[in-house]
Protein backbone atom coordinates (compact mmCIF):
# COMPACT_ATOMS: atom_id res chain seq x y z
CA UNK A 1 0.00 0.00 0.00
CA UNK A 2 1.10 3.59 -1.02
CA UNK A 3 0.26 4.98 2.20
CA UNK A 4 0.86 8.88 3.08
CA UNK A 5 3.27 7.78 5.58
CA UNK A 6 5.72 6.15 2.55
CA UNK A 7 5.52 9.04 0.83
CA UNK A 8 5.71 11.63 2.99
CA UNK A 9 9.31 9.98 4.39
CA UNK A 10 10.96 9.25 1.04
CA UNK A 11 11.92 12.60 -0.77
CA UNK A 12 12.70 11.25 -4.59
CA UNK A 13 9.21 9.10 -4.11
CA UNK A 14 7.49 12.66 -2.75
CA UNK A 15 9.43 14.99 -5.86
CA UNK A 16 8.05 12.31 -8.46
CA UNK A 17 4.48 11.89 -7.16
CA UNK A 18 4.00 15.99 -6.92
CA UNK A 19 5.17 16.65 -10.15
CA UNK A 20 2.97 14.17 -11.48
CA UNK A 21 0.18 15.61 -9.88
CA UNK A 22 1.09 19.28 -10.82
CA UNK A 23 1.46 18.19 -14.09
CA UNK A 24 -2.12 15.72 -14.28
CA UNK A 25 -3.73 18.95 -12.85
CA UNK A 26 -2.19 21.43 -15.48
CA UNK A 27 -3.08 19.34 -18.48
CA UNK A 28 -6.68 18.97 -17.15
CA UNK A 29 -7.13 22.42 -17.09
CA UNK A 30 -4.85 23.57 -20.17
CA UNK A 31 -6.03 21.22 -22.94
CA UNK A 32 -9.22 21.65 -23.31
CA UNK A 33 -8.83 25.63 -23.77
CA UNK A 34 -7.07 24.65 -27.08
CA UNK A 35 -10.66 22.90 -28.27
CA UNK A 36 -12.59 25.25 -26.65
CA UNK A 37 -14.70 27.53 -29.68
CA UNK A 38 -14.86 30.53 -27.38
CA UNK A 39 -10.61 30.59 -27.02
CA UNK A 40 -9.98 29.80 -30.42
CA UNK A 41 -12.29 31.98 -33.21
CA UNK A 42 -12.39 35.31 -33.24
CA UNK A 43 -15.14 37.15 -31.54
CA UNK A 44 -18.09 37.53 -33.61
CA UNK A 45 -15.52 37.29 -36.56
CA UNK A 46 -14.73 41.15 -36.13
CA UNK A 47 -11.15 40.46 -34.35
CA UNK A 48 -9.29 40.73 -37.79
CA UNK A 49 -5.29 39.40 -37.64
CA UNK A 50 -2.82 42.81 -37.40
CA UNK A 51 -2.49 44.41 -40.45
CA UNK A 52 1.40 44.82 -41.42
CA UNK A 53 1.55 48.90 -39.50
CA UNK A 54 0.03 47.83 -36.70
CA UNK A 55 1.88 44.00 -36.36
CA UNK A 56 4.84 46.30 -36.58
CA UNK A 57 3.80 48.84 -34.41
CA UNK A 58 2.99 45.48 -31.80
CA UNK A 59 6.56 44.57 -32.39
CA UNK A 60 8.06 47.84 -31.40
CA UNK A 61 5.62 48.01 -28.22
CA UNK A 62 7.34 44.47 -27.36
CA UNK A 63 10.63 45.63 -28.22
CA UNK A 64 10.19 48.87 -26.14
CA UNK A 65 9.32 46.52 -23.07
CA UNK A 66 5.57 48.61 -22.88
CA UNK A 67 4.50 45.68 -21.19
CA UNK A 68 6.37 46.31 -18.33
CA UNK A 69 4.03 48.83 -16.82
CA UNK A 70 0.80 48.28 -18.90
CA UNK A 71 -1.58 45.17 -18.90
CA UNK A 72 -3.98 44.23 -21.76
CA UNK A 73 -6.06 42.07 -19.50
CA UNK A 74 -9.37 44.10 -17.98
CA UNK A 75 -10.68 41.94 -15.24
CA UNK A 76 -14.58 40.98 -14.80
CA UNK A 77 -14.46 43.47 -11.47
CA UNK A 78 -17.01 46.43 -11.13
CA UNK A 79 -13.41 48.68 -10.46
CA UNK A 80 -12.14 47.78 -13.90
CA UNK A 81 -15.06 47.57 -15.97
CA UNK A 82 -16.34 51.45 -14.71
CA UNK A 83 -12.37 52.63 -15.81
CA UNK A 84 -11.40 50.77 -19.13
CA UNK A 85 -14.54 49.22 -20.21
CA UNK A 86 -15.71 45.95 -20.95
CA UNK A 87 -13.34 42.93 -19.49
CA UNK A 88 -11.57 41.90 -21.91
CA UNK A 89 -12.76 37.98 -23.52
CA UNK A 90 -10.53 35.43 -25.22
CA UNK A 91 -11.85 35.32 -28.89
CA UNK A 92 -10.13 38.62 -28.78
CA UNK A 93 -6.67 37.50 -28.54
CA UNK A 94 -6.43 34.65 -31.05
CA UNK A 95 -3.93 36.33 -33.08
CA UNK A 96 -1.74 37.66 -30.54
CA UNK A 97 1.04 35.67 -30.70
CA UNK A 98 2.80 35.92 -27.62
CA UNK A 99 -0.47 38.02 -26.30
CA UNK A 100 0.60 40.81 -24.08
CA UNK A 101 -1.66 40.13 -21.09
CA UNK A 102 1.16 41.38 -18.90
CA UNK A 103 0.47 41.76 -14.79
CA UNK A 104 2.23 44.98 -14.13
CA UNK A 105 0.42 47.81 -13.75
CA UNK A 106 2.44 50.53 -13.38
CA UNK A 107 0.44 53.00 -15.51
CA UNK A 108 -3.41 51.90 -16.66
CA UNK A 109 -4.55 48.79 -18.43
CA UNK A 110 -4.52 49.32 -22.75
CA UNK A 111 -6.62 46.99 -23.70
CA UNK A 112 -9.86 49.04 -24.48
CA UNK A 113 -7.30 52.19 -25.05
CA UNK A 114 -7.71 52.21 -29.13
CA UNK A 115 -9.86 55.17 -30.10
CA UNK A 116 -9.82 57.00 -26.74
CA UNK A 117 -7.29 59.70 -27.81
CA UNK A 118 -6.67 61.34 -31.16
CA UNK A 119 -3.21 59.73 -33.27
CA UNK A 120 -1.35 63.45 -32.06
CA UNK A 121 -2.40 62.96 -28.90
CA UNK A 122 -0.17 59.47 -28.47
CA UNK A 123 2.43 61.49 -30.55
CA UNK A 124 2.73 64.70 -27.69
CA UNK A 125 2.09 61.50 -24.89
CA UNK A 126 5.14 59.01 -26.29
CA UNK A 127 7.06 61.88 -27.19
CA UNK A 128 7.15 63.38 -23.52
CA UNK A 129 4.14 62.32 -21.59
CA UNK A 130 4.87 65.00 -19.03
CA UNK A 131 3.33 67.49 -21.77
CA UNK A 132 -0.07 66.06 -21.13
CA UNK A 133 -0.11 64.59 -18.41
CA UNK A 134 1.88 66.63 -15.81
CA UNK A 135 1.89 64.11 -12.79
CA UNK A 136 2.90 61.02 -15.13
CA UNK A 137 6.19 59.19 -14.84
CA UNK A 138 5.98 57.13 -17.76
CA UNK A 139 9.54 57.41 -19.92
CA UNK A 140 9.73 59.36 -23.30
CA UNK A 141 10.30 57.54 -26.26
CA UNK A 142 11.81 60.32 -28.59
CA UNK A 143 13.75 58.22 -30.42
CA UNK A 144 10.72 56.59 -32.09
CA UNK A 145 10.01 59.04 -34.40
CA UNK A 146 12.03 57.37 -37.36
CA UNK A 147 11.71 55.66 -40.32
CA UNK A 148 10.25 52.22 -39.65
CA UNK A 149 12.64 49.29 -40.86
CA UNK A 150 10.58 46.14 -41.62
CA UNK A 151 12.88 43.91 -44.14
CA UNK A 152 11.19 40.98 -42.51
CA UNK A 153 7.45 42.61 -42.28
CA UNK A 154 6.38 39.37 -44.90
CA UNK A 155 8.56 36.44 -43.10
CA UNK A 156 7.11 37.79 -39.69
CA UNK A 157 3.89 37.30 -41.57
CA UNK A 158 4.48 33.67 -43.10
CA UNK A 159 5.71 32.45 -39.39
CA UNK A 160 2.43 33.96 -37.56
CA UNK A 161 0.54 32.15 -40.49
CA UNK A 162 2.24 28.60 -39.49
CA UNK A 163 0.84 29.28 -35.88
CA UNK A 164 -2.78 29.90 -37.57
CA UNK A 165 -3.96 33.53 -38.37
CA UNK A 166 -5.21 33.59 -41.76
CA UNK A 167 -2.79 35.97 -43.70
CA UNK A 168 -3.20 35.56 -47.71
CA UNK A 169 -0.22 35.13 -50.23
CA UNK A 170 -1.25 38.27 -51.71
CA UNK A 171 -1.14 39.98 -47.93
CA UNK A 172 1.92 38.68 -46.94
CA UNK A 173 3.34 39.67 -50.88
CA UNK A 174 1.59 43.61 -50.34
CA UNK A 175 3.19 43.71 -46.75
CA UNK A 176 6.47 45.23 -47.48
CA UNK A 177 4.64 47.92 -49.25
CA UNK A 178 2.61 48.75 -46.43
CA UNK A 179 4.71 50.08 -44.15
CA UNK A 180 7.41 51.88 -46.51
CA UNK A 181 7.78 55.25 -45.60
CA UNK A 182 6.16 55.11 -41.98
CA UNK A 183 7.80 56.13 -39.24
CA UNK A 184 7.88 54.00 -36.10
CA UNK A 185 5.71 55.74 -33.55
CA UNK A 186 3.03 56.26 -36.31
CA UNK A 187 2.96 52.14 -36.28
CA UNK A 188 3.11 52.12 -32.68
CA UNK A 189 0.20 54.42 -32.58
CA UNK A 190 -1.98 52.56 -35.61
CA UNK A 191 -1.44 49.84 -32.83
CA UNK A 192 -2.78 51.21 -30.27
CA UNK A 193 -5.73 52.72 -31.77
CA UNK A 194 -6.47 49.12 -32.91
CA UNK A 195 -6.83 48.10 -29.21
CA UNK A 196 -9.74 46.90 -27.78
CA UNK A 197 -12.23 47.75 -30.58
CA UNK A 198 -13.61 45.22 -32.15
CA UNK A 199 -15.55 43.91 -29.10
CA UNK A 200 -16.60 47.91 -28.37
CA UNK A 201 -18.31 47.61 -32.40
CA UNK A 202 -20.40 44.96 -30.56
CA UNK A 203 -22.01 46.97 -27.75
C1 LIG B 1 7.80 52.87 -16.30
C2 LIG B 1 6.44 52.49 -16.61
C3 LIG B 1 5.90 52.75 -18.01
C4 LIG B 1 6.38 52.31 -19.21
C5 LIG B 1 7.64 51.49 -19.48
C6 LIG B 1 5.42 52.72 -20.21
N1 LIG B 1 4.39 53.38 -19.62
FE1 LIG B 1 2.72 54.09 -20.56
N2 LIG B 1 2.05 54.87 -18.81
C7 LIG B 1 2.68 54.77 -17.59
C8 LIG B 1 1.95 55.54 -16.60
C9 LIG B 1 2.33 55.68 -15.14
C10 LIG B 1 0.83 56.11 -17.26
C11 LIG B 1 -0.25 57.03 -16.67
C12 LIG B 1 0.17 58.49 -16.82
C13 LIG B 1 0.18 58.92 -18.25
O1 LIG B 1 -0.89 58.92 -18.91
O2 LIG B 1 1.26 59.26 -18.77
C14 LIG B 1 0.93 55.66 -18.65
C15 LIG B 1 -0.02 55.96 -19.62
C16 LIG B 1 0.01 55.46 -20.92
C17 LIG B 1 -1.05 55.66 -21.89
C18 LIG B 1 -2.37 56.38 -21.66
C19 LIG B 1 -3.37 55.37 -21.14
C20 LIG B 1 -4.69 55.95 -20.72
O3 LIG B 1 -5.68 55.20 -20.74
O4 LIG B 1 -4.75 57.13 -20.36
C21 LIG B 1 -0.65 55.06 -23.05
C22 LIG B 1 -1.41 54.97 -24.35
C23 LIG B 1 0.66 54.47 -22.79
N3 LIG B 1 1.02 54.74 -21.49
C24 LIG B 1 1.41 53.78 -23.73
C25 LIG B 1 2.69 53.30 -23.49
C26 LIG B 1 3.52 52.71 -24.52
C27 LIG B 1 3.11 52.52 -25.98
C28 LIG B 1 4.69 52.35 -23.92
C29 LIG B 1 5.92 51.76 -24.56
C30 LIG B 1 6.51 52.52 -25.68
C31 LIG B 1 4.58 52.72 -22.51
N4 LIG B 1 3.36 53.28 -22.30
C32 LIG B 1 5.56 52.47 -21.57
C33 LIG B 1 3.83 54.04 -17.32
C34 LIG B 1 4.64 53.43 -18.28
Amino acid sequence: MLSHDKIERSVPLLIVLTIFTVAFGGLVEIVPLFFQKSTTTPLNNLVKPYDPVRLAGRDIYIREGCYNCHSQMIRPFRAETERYGHYSVAGEFVYDHPFQWGSKRTGPDLHRVGGRYSDQWHYTHLMNPRDVVPESNMPAYPWLDRPLKEPNIGAKMAALRAVGVPYTDKDIADAPKAVEGKTEIQALIAYLQGMGLALKQTR
